[in-house]
């Protein structure tokens, strides 16, 4: 075999293979043999794909399955391309506690000497596997990627980072968080540090309040049990929102390498005060513990809406506020950031209130947009209206986070992935949160969340709500 080439980029050699280990679960139905089709479209994927469960399938089963899943969730197959995926696929079955199956493993790699490995399977299997891999040799120049959630509190989160630690080194190791792949959160990032018109309006200075909202339509969608153990602060809030909440506040990263994104990003993450439970809402779906796997009692919550505050010189005293809920009106993720009003409200005869004051606004999905609220005068005297200025928009189908960041990881590349110590430090900004001894809010399916929410926590200018 001949040497693979070094990756300009990033100065990594890419995998020369890919190992899923979950290859019959929920995750690689739904995202991942989509994404692996895509990539085989694009060209993007030419190394063998080993896949891994306890199941014993062949071959042809698992190809049939990915046939379905592309189908089903990938907008239909590509006969070429699913050829070529078909072509790459292996199959591994067995019981993750035996050596067998790692002796296996190792048998289909063959040839391949640096693989990467991917943990689609539930976060209690992680330390197992982790630790089997690396006793069968597995984890010589290998790569790992995690998939999310890391851990369910800090301790957790540090106990598996210590278990991986002892296995991989930190350059090998990729934690998911899939919001890192989408085009529009990265657009977050090259928006504000590509354009000089930010900079100097981005603080407390000219900044009155940023409000995070990731609204979803839909429910728990059958995933009673892992809900349960979940609930919104754990699925979407630690993790997807503050990662948004990091991109759109940290300083501009100094340097051309990929750690000094991610260490703007801690230290911003890490000046994020403790949330206190007294600026917490937390509410449940009416219906919800009528769902298959959750308790009739449960008290695990499907909204969450909080404040908090980031102690640096840049943020000192604007209020950041986070909102999460299943079965809200709409679908959107949005990121609005209210810019403090001008000192003066009215001149010769024009009156600038009570009109809303100047925003960005960021969609990042599903669709891409970004706005910037500004006000004109309305024709006729004296008064002026609100207009939207749309820098982008983009309504097509963006691609898939999944194929992004296995792209990236197969060629070395670290940036869209979570550092060791930004997932410790996201855990510890939701820690107080936790332990779901704060009041539970019932709300109705199609609503904004409960109706407590103005009277508890009021957003400064008002609770934000995206559009259609
Ligand atoms: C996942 C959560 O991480 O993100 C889900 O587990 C949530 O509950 C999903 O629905 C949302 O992702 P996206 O990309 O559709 O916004």
């Amino acid at each position: 075999m001949s040497p693979a080439a070094v990756d300009n980029a990033t100065g990594a050699q890419p995998s020369d293979a890919l190992v899923i280990f979950g290859a019959t679960g929920d995750l690689a139905f739904k995202k991942i043999f989509p994404s692996l089709h895509e990539m085989a479209r694009a060209g993007r994927l030419d190394v063998p794909v080993v896949t891994v469960a306890r199941e014993t399938w062949s071959n042809e089963r698992l190809c049939a399955r990915a046939r379905d899943s592309i189908d089903q969730y990938g907008g239909g197959v590509d006969e070429a391309a699913f050829a070529k995926l078909s072509g790459l696929l292996r199959y591994v079955g067995g019981d993750y506690n035996t050596p067998e199956i790692y002796d296996d493993l190792h048998t289909t790699l063959g040839e391949a000497q640096r693989p990467v490995h991917y943990l689609a399977i539930p976060p209690s299997a992680f330390p197992n596997v982790i630790e089997r891999l690396a006793r069968s040799g597995g984890d010589r120049d290998a790569r790992v990627i995690v998939e999310k959630p890391f851990g369910r509190d800090l301790e957790s989160a540090r106990t598996l980072n210590h278990t991986l630690r002892k296995a991989f080194a930190e350059r090998d190791v990729y934690r998911i968080d899939h919001y890192l792949g989408k085009a529009a959160v990265q657009n977050l990032m090259l928006f504000r540090l590509a354009n000089t018109f930010l900079e100097p309006i981005w603080n407390r200075h000219y900044v009155d309040s940023v409000q995070i909202t990731m609204a979803e339509s839909f429910g728990i969608g059958g995933r009673g049990r892992f809900y349960e153990e979940t609930g919104a602060i754990r699925d979407v809030v630690q993790n997807h929102l503050l990662q948004v909440l990091a991109l759109l506040t940290m300083e501009p990263p100094i340097g051309n390498d990929n750690e000094a994104l991610r260490d703007e990003k801690l230290k911003v993450l890490k000046s994020i005060r403790p949330i206190t439970t007294d600026r917490l809402v937390r509410g449940q779906v009416t219906g919800y513990r009528d769902e298959d796997g959750v308790a009739n009692d449960s008290d695990v919550e499907t909204f969450a809406a909080l404040e908090l505050e980031i102690d640096s010189w840049r943020w000192a005293g604007v209020p950041i506020y986070l909102r999460a809920g299943k079965q809200l009106p709409v679908t959107a993720t949005e990121a609005l950031v209210r810019l403090k009003r001008p000192p003066q409200h009215s001149f010769s005869g024009i009156n600038l209130t009570p009109g809303p004051p100047n925003y960005f606004r960021f969609r990042l999905g599903p669709e891409v947009e970004i706005a910037l609220g500004a006000q004109i005068k309305a024709p006729g005297h004296g008064q002026v209206e609100p207009v939207e200025l749309l820098a982008c928009s983009d309504k097509d189908r963006q691609r898939e986070p999944y194929d992004v960041l296995l792209s990236a990881a197969l060629a070395g590349d670290t940036l869209l992935f979570a550092s060791a110590e930004e997932v410790e430090a996201q855990w510890a900004i939701v820690a107080p949160t936790l332990n779901q001894d704060t009041p539970l809010f019932e709300y109705e399916p199609g609503t904004w969340g409960p109706e407590q929410l103005s009277e508890k926590l009021g957003a400064f200018g008002g609770w934000h709500k995206p559009g259609a």
